[in-house]
């Protein structure tokens, strides 16, 4: 246990772990706190710690009328979502972060990152957070350990992971755990008054160093460059275990599909920022007798069984989701999840004491107070909530939580999904005709940005696997990880599949209706995997002829699910060099199976040219 001097406070009858206590020991001597605070995961901690941040500002509790136990947090200006500029993969060589991610070498970076944490939690409490992704004690599940000294961070820790004791008795003396440092680069001097938010806007660092396992983050209080859990263990320094170790770590929602008949089929799906990955977790089928549950909205660990098949478990224990454009029309289901015990950010607060974020409902109220506090009508031409406004919810509030969504052998994987934003050329939906194909699309996913990401509308952006952001290595490499998954001997691997919910017709209105619609295209890639429904073979995948699609009831015209359907050969014809420009960043290392691939599609398109 620490020697300092300074205050600790520790979990009765907590098991020792030399490694653990020596690293908090070599962080708290480093960093200077006034006390050091070992979390426990109980309810009395969390009730603690957002009582702390009303008191100190941070927080704001909500009407307990209008959303029980529920509080709103509004941030800096300058600490409002993940700075990609400011990440970075430290590997030992530049290679091994590869040409998607910023490098910067491990020894230079320590040595800028010590000078920061210098000192820099004097005067506030350390917290040391164990947390288990995944349900603990899944042979999935991994452990790490964040040391903050934000109360919010630790907050939202305890609805967005597994914490505390119980997480330290698996971990026992000797086992393995992933370091998370993380500080809001804000040392308080004795007197000094301190601030509702605290960050260090001009400094701010999320360093990953892969082969050691550990993440330094520095300067931000927000998010995904703060809940070490998340973004930096789940996705980059995963996707590294998972290379070494044979599995899979994907930015990927989980989902449950039942049939009318109670079959049930499980889904994970990859699509980049703004394509409604959440809401697709959370689907309500439109189609009568058929049921869609949630296991995950944002993460999938993957892992083979004994019997060859894939098996995903969600490494989170809740949801940090993106509140503007939620509401009961878009995912009923996380509005449901949020009536209570919930942390919001940045959302605007109502005159009644709740919050409120564009496209919750239909009609603006006349007024509120947004998230920069200031008053705001709906004349004020600004939004009220920021657009990264966020809510964070546990995942057993979501009423369509599978009941195994626990389950720690995981749930096994019959198909995965790839999508992304297109208006042209993308069909509605593409079957891969085999693994190596499914890399591909995989690898080409793309999206025209929405101008909430860039201010450039339309602009196409390759986001492989959804990956671009998260993946903890060279992604060159990961295509080749992907491939050599599907090489495996005795594998029973899942179909993939590729979506475009987003196709337009010549006047720029969508074809495809959307929302609970979605589940007629999850009923088709559910009777695919069975055999039990035709597909078309095409140059670019198999596809559902127009009688294959379930559009019963829907009023489509033909020839709009025709469109949606078809196959524009010189579309994907001049489609191609931008792919192999893409490739191209990946130099030696893409395989040679994805260069291939490439190969095939182009000698498939000129073979169906007319
Ligand atoms: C997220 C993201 O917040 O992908 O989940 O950016
Ligand atoms: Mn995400």
């Amino acid at each position: 246990m620490a020697t300092t001097t300074m205050e600790v406070e520790t979990v009765a009858g907590m098991p020792r772990h030399a490694r653990l206590e020596r690293w908090v020991d070599e962080i708290a001597e480093m960093c200077k706190p006034k006390r050091i605070h070992w979390c426990d995961g109980s309810k009395e901690e969390y009730d603690t710690l957002v009582r702390l941040l009303v008191l100190i500002g941070t927080a704001m509790p909500l009407n307990p009328e209008k959303r029980p136990n529920s509080y709103l947090v509004r941030s800096d200006p300058a600490d409002v979502a993940r700075v990609e500029d400011q990440t970075f993969i430290c590997s030992r060589s530049k290679e091994g972060a590869g040409p998607t991610n910023n490098w910067e070498d491990p020894e230079k970076m320590k040595t800028t990152l010590r000078g920061l944490f210098n000192g820099c939690m004097a005067g506030r409490t350390m917290y040391v957070i164990p947390y288990s992704l995944g349900p603990i004690g899944s042979h999935i599940a991994k452990i790490g350990v964040e040391i903050t000294d934000s109360p919010y961070v630790a907050a939202s820790m305890h609805i967005m992971s597994r914490v505390g004791v119980h997480v330290l008795d698996v971990l026992g003396g000797e086992g393995e755990f992933v370091r998370g440092l993380h500080s809001i680069g804000s040392p308080l001097a004795p007197n000094q008054p301190n601030k509702p938010w605290n960050c260090d806007a001009e400094h701010k660092y999320i360093s990953h160093f892969p082969e050691d396992r550990e993440i330094w983050s520095y300067g931000s209080g927000y998010g995904g460059n703060a809940l070490l859990a998340k973004k930096c263990h789940a996705l980059r320094i995963a996707s590294v275990q998972a290379r070494d170790e044979g599995w899979m770590a994907e930015h990927m929602l989980i989902l449950k599909m039942i049939s009318p008949q109670g079959q049930a089929k499980y889904m994970t799906g990859a699509f980049p920022s703004a394509c409604g990955k959440t809401n697709l977790s959370m689907l309500i089928p439109t189609i009568p007798g058929w049921k869609v549950e949630t296991i995950g909205d944002d993460i999938a660990w993957m892992k083979f069984g004994p019997d060859g098949r894939l098996y995903a478990i969600n490494p989170e224990y809740g949801f940090f989701g993106v509140a503007p454009g939620t509401s009961m029309k878009s995912n009923a289901n996380a509005m449901l999840s949020v009536t209570k015990n919930a942390i919001f950010t940045n959302c605007a607060m109502t005159w009644d004491g709740d919050v409120w974020w564009e496209g919750m409902t239909e009609e603006r109220p006349p007024k509120v107070v947004d998230w920069l506090r200031r008053t705001w009508n709906p004349q004020s031409g600004r939004p009220a909530a920021h657009p990264n406004a966020r809510f964070t919810a546990a995942a057993s509030q979501c009423p369509s939580i599978a009941p195994e969504w626990e389950d720690p052998k995981g749930v096994p994987i019959d198909a995965i999904m790839f999508g992304g934003r297109r208006a042209g050329i993308v069909p509605l939906v593409t079957e891969a005709f085999n693994w190596q194909h499914g890399t591909f699309l995989g690898a080409t996913v793309s999206s025209e940005t929405t101008a909430a990401i860039t201010g450039k509308v339309g602009q196409l952006r390759r986001d492989p696997m959804a990956m671009l952001a998260f993946c903890g290595y060279n992604m060159g490499d990961y295509f080749s990880h992907w491939l050599k998954i599907g090489k495996r001997p005795g594998a029973k691997l899942p179909k993939i599949f590729y979506i475009n919910w987003f196709r337009q017709d010549q006047s720029g209105k969508f074809l495809w209706p959307g929302f609970g619609e979605n589940s007629r295209v999850l009923k088709w890639i559910f009777e695919r995997c069975d055999g039990k429904v035709h597909a078309k073979e095409t140059p670019i995948g198999r596809i559902p002829e127009v009688a294959d699609l379930d559009t019963s009831g829907l009023n489509m015209q033909t020839a709009h699910v025709e469109q949606l359907l078809s196959v524009d050969v010189d579309g994907w014809l001049a489609e191609l060099p931008r792919i192999r420009e893409h490739f191209a960043h990946f130099g030696a290392q893409l395989p040679e199976g994805l260069s291939s691939e490439a190969k095939a599609l182009e000698e498939r398109l000129l073979a169906a040219k007319p």
